[in-house]
């Protein structure tokens, strides 16, 4: 079988790091093209710097990482230091990363990587704020009907909000690049709060990530240990939603996951429920079918794939 290619959008993050070391650790699945930094959970400045500490965490410092967009489309931009930490990547003490930057601009990096690839054969994995991928779009309208698939991690429906009662993070930051992305007929495959928020770091899950005793394992540790603090006051859980990483997980294990073909839309025109994806999981509206939204998730499964692959690193 050969690897899929990707390019994964990302706003590092604990939850991304995670799912870009089990796409790292992943390579007869994956083979990632490059990971395209967006500002989101953090500014941009940080996003690039946590990603490519992440890299190297993995031993995986050949990988490209291109900064994007710091800002969203229209908005100012929001950010989840509340969330994350200051740094974005609190928990695990990293060194200062090594590897550089590319110079390309990642807007320009997934155009360009999209006319070169063959038609349908890259799939797009964003982990935060859609504007790079929707600038992508609207600066190439080519390169739309190149993209294979659209898998990201964002919305909610039965879940509601996590950053205003209505909207989730991600879309609530630039709800203008979600609206243009949900509308490009790319076939797309969503992760709602709705599914993440059964993928919990229990203790015995983080505590088989550090008995894997490994630089990588302690790392993951600690930053579950750090980023689990916001849902287990917010809601009680038993430990830290991996939403991003059921991107990646899904990628290589799709069966671990169950969802519907439904209408999504996005709100942009309200303040009050701005960035609200509004799922029509029940098939109410006959609007038409525009993406696979995922309800379900077999969690021990989920943690046996990371934690195996993981262990690789
Ligand atoms: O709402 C959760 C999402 O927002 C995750 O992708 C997290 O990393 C933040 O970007
Ligand atoms: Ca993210």
């Amino acid at each position: 079988m050969t690897a899929r290619k990707i390019i994964i959008d990302t706003d590092p993050g604990q939850d991304d790091a995670v799912a870009i070391l089990l796409a790292l650790a992943s390579p007869e699945e994956l083979e990632v093209l490059g990971l395209t930094i967006v500002a989101g959970n953090v500014p941009l400045d940080l996003t690039q710097k946590n990603a490519r500490m992440v890299c190297e965490l993995a031993g995986k410092p050949e990988t490209k990482v291109f900064a994007g967009c710091d800002h969203p489309m229209v908005h100012r931009l929001v950010t989840a230091e509340h969330v994350h930490g200051a740094s974005g990547l609190n928990g695990p003490v990293l060194p200062e990363p090594v590897m550089p930057l590319q110079d390309e601009h990642a807007v320009d990096f997934i155009i360009d990587t999209l006319r070169a690839e063959a038609p349908k054969s890259v799939t797009l994995c964003p982990l935060g704020p859609l504007t790079n991928i929707a600038l992508a779009m609207r600066k190439a309208p080519d390169i739309v009907d190149r993209i294979q698939e659209i898998v990201l991690m964002g919305g909610a429906y039965f879940e509601v909000g996590n950053i205003t009662p209505s909207a989730e993070f991600n879309i609530y930051v630039d709800p203008e690049a979600a609206a243009v992305v949900f509308s490009s007929k790319v076939p797309i495959v969503v992760m709602p709060l709705d599914v993440t928020h059964k993928a919990l770091v229990t203790k015995p899950r983080n505590d088989a990530f550090r008995n894997l005793g490994t630089q990588v394992g302690t790392a993951v540790a600690q930053m579950t240990d750090f980023f689990e603090r916001f849902d287990k006051e917010k809601y009680g859980s038993e430990g830290a939603p991996l939403h991003d990483p059921c991107v990646t997980a899904y990628l290589i294990k799709p069966e671990l996951f169950s969802g519907r073909h439904i209408n999504v839309e996005i709100e942009t025109k309200s303040d009050l429920t701005r960035g609200m994806t509004v799922a029509d999981w029940w098939r109410v509206s006959g609007r038409e079918a525009n993406a696979l939204f995922i309800g379900d998730v077999d969690a021990d499964g989920f943690f046996d794939l990371l934690t195996e692959r993981l262990a690789r690193l």
